[in-house]
């Protein structure tokens, strides 16, 4: 046996201002598969993530509800995993990036950046809302649309024409937060020259890290050219303060993924980590021998795939070994939507539904590529039904009920069809290989055809007509051994998909 592998996955972290909804759980669900998978198989594997608390609709909403925002992240926090929890999304750790670890790791990738000549300082020109005395975010500012003259826009696009274009071309801009007249105003921002890691950022997304889709949407961003990228906002903002300019806040993107950090140095020092010997810099040190994977949605690959592994690379620590990006759900074919009454938070789907069928239908659908999957509502009943409970718990049912019955619960000494048996055992091979490259649709079709022969071997058999012919009692605890047999290899691989399912 080789030695175990140490890995640590993160799944992206939620916004605070929000409740988590059926879309964030194909991400949540996706990566708690394969944790739960790469632990079934005995390597060392850790699973982190925190809620991502800063930045200014955060600041806004609290303001909004008239408490601190610091009331707000805690509020949110514990309703995120409580949603996590209850869908069995099993985390080592779940932190916050308003936190002294995130602090202190986001000062320090800060520090030996702008150390290394990577921080550069510029004046910019921004829009500023003069009632509320602060710089508008482009989602802040609204008007008419300079294309078709819709009123309310928001930002830089216009959702009645589809056009797209500058903040500063609405007719009749407003501040979204007090009604004002945007004025435009100068600031000092300080921005991180991505440029500088030109080089290794090729060699590194090159080097097998991205699937094929992301490497080649990376090749037409390298071609564009790399900008520098801004990192600071001014107060009043909740974040970070930047050490020595005072004032000046790390933009939440900034902080954002080393919030994947600051929760594992959070898991190192609790108990549980210290029991386990878990040491930050092994994980996080340039020659580290640990995996590190974020899995991600398509709509955050810049931030992971060009400015973290820079940031990493020029504070002197690892670079992820992948980033594994997934697609975005729909709603019977549309994107989510509040009118159509398709966006489902994660509470509303627990108040009416078993969690394991989500884990399921979604585990059904995805593969390792980054394309969108649907739910579909009647499909996702047939499957549910057809599945789980036509083909796997019935062969536990139609097996277990005579054992308890007939036999005092107990199993024969031997398997009546070992040869069967075999071939249940050779599947795995080829369904642990599915897990370990994300294409669970392949894992839960090849486990599916299994439990198909499964149940044929009973049909088979039928065990409820050796059940009513007399002498016939040894063969029937044979066949119904059988039949608990492969089905305990169908539960143990459909385990971390299914983890309720499998308890139960
Ligand atoms: N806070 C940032 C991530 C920072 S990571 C250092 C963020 N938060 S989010 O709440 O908007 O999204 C969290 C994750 O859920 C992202 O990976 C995002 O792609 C994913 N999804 C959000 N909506 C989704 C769907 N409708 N479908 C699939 N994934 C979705 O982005
Ligand atoms: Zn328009």
């Amino acid at each position: 046996m080789s030695d175990p592998r140490e890995i640590l996955i993160t799944s992206a972290l939620p916004y605070a201002n929000g409740p988590i909804h059926i879309g964030h759980l194909v991400e949540y669900i996706q990566t708690d598969i394969w944790a739960r998978f790469q632990r079934m198989r005995g390597e060392r594997c850790w699973y982190v993530c925190a809620d991502d608390a800063h930045g200014t609709p955060i600041m806004l909403k609290a303001r909004q509800e008239g408490i601190a925002p610091e009331d707000l992240i805690a509020r949110v926090a514990a309703e995120h995993q409580a949603d996590f929890a209850d869908f069995r999304v099993a985390f080592d750790n779940y932190h916050s990036t308003h936190s002294d670890e995130n602090r202190h790791y986001a000062c320090l990738i800060y520090a030996r950046n702008r150390d290394a000549g990577h921080i550069a300082r510029r004046t910019i020109t921004q829009a500023y809302d003069p009632v509320e005395q602060m710089f508008l975010p482009d989602r802040f500012i609204k008007g008419e649309c300079p294309k078709c003259g819709a009123p309310d826009q928001y930002g830089d696009n216009c959702e009645a024409c589809g056009a797209s274009y500058s903040p500063s071309e609405l007719k009749n801009p407003r501040s979204a937060v007090s009604g004002a007249v945007p004025e435009q105003r100068e600031s000092d921002h300080f921005f991180f020259k991505l440029a500088d890691f030109d080089d290794m950022l090729h060699a590194w997304t090159r080097g097998g890290s991205l699937q094929k889709e992301v490497a080649n949407k990376l090749g037409e961003w390298f071609e564009s050219g790399l900008q520098e990228w801004d990192i600071s906002r001014d107060a009043p903002y909740f974040g970070f303060e930047i050490p020595d300019h005072p004032g000046k806040f790390f933009y939440v993107w900034l902080d954002a993924p080393i919030g994947y950090m600051a929760s594992f140095q959070n898991l190192c020092d609790s108990p549980r980590g210290q029991a386990a010997g878990l040491d930050f810099d092994r994980f996080w040190a340039p020659d580290s021998k640990a995996e590190l994977y974020h899995f991600i949605g398509k709509d955050i690959i810049y931030f992971h795939a060009l400015f973290w592994p820079a940031m990493l690379f020029g504070a002197g620590f690892r670079v992820p070994s992948a980033v594994f990006a997934h697609g975005f759900l729909t709603v019977d074919g549309a994107k989510m939507s509040k009118s159509r009454g398709t966006f489902i938070k994660a509470r509303t789907y627990l108040d009416h539904l078993n969690p394991e069928y989500l884990r399921y239908y979604f585990a059904a659908k995805l593969g390792s590529g980054v394309d969108d999957l649907d739910l579909n509502l009647e499909d996702f009943q047939a499957r549910v039904n057809a599945d789980l409970v036509g083909k796997v718990v019935n062969i536990a049912s139609r097996s277990a009920g005579f054992i308890t019955k007939r036999f005092d619960g107990r199993l024969c000494a031997a398997l009546p069809d070992p040869v069967l048996f075999a071939q249940f055992v050779v599947a795995g091979d080829s369904i642990a290989d599915a897990y370990e490259r994300r294409e669970y649709s392949r894992a839960v079709r090849e486990i599916m055809a299994m439990a198909d022969r499964a149940n044929q071997y009973i049909d088979e058999q039928a065990p409820w007509v050796v059940a009513k012919q007399p002498g016939r009692e040894a063969e029937l605890q044979d066949i119904c051994t059988m039949g608990l047999n492969l089905f305990r290899l169908l539960i143990g691989w459909l385990r971390p998909i299914l983890p309720g399912t499998a308890e139960a």
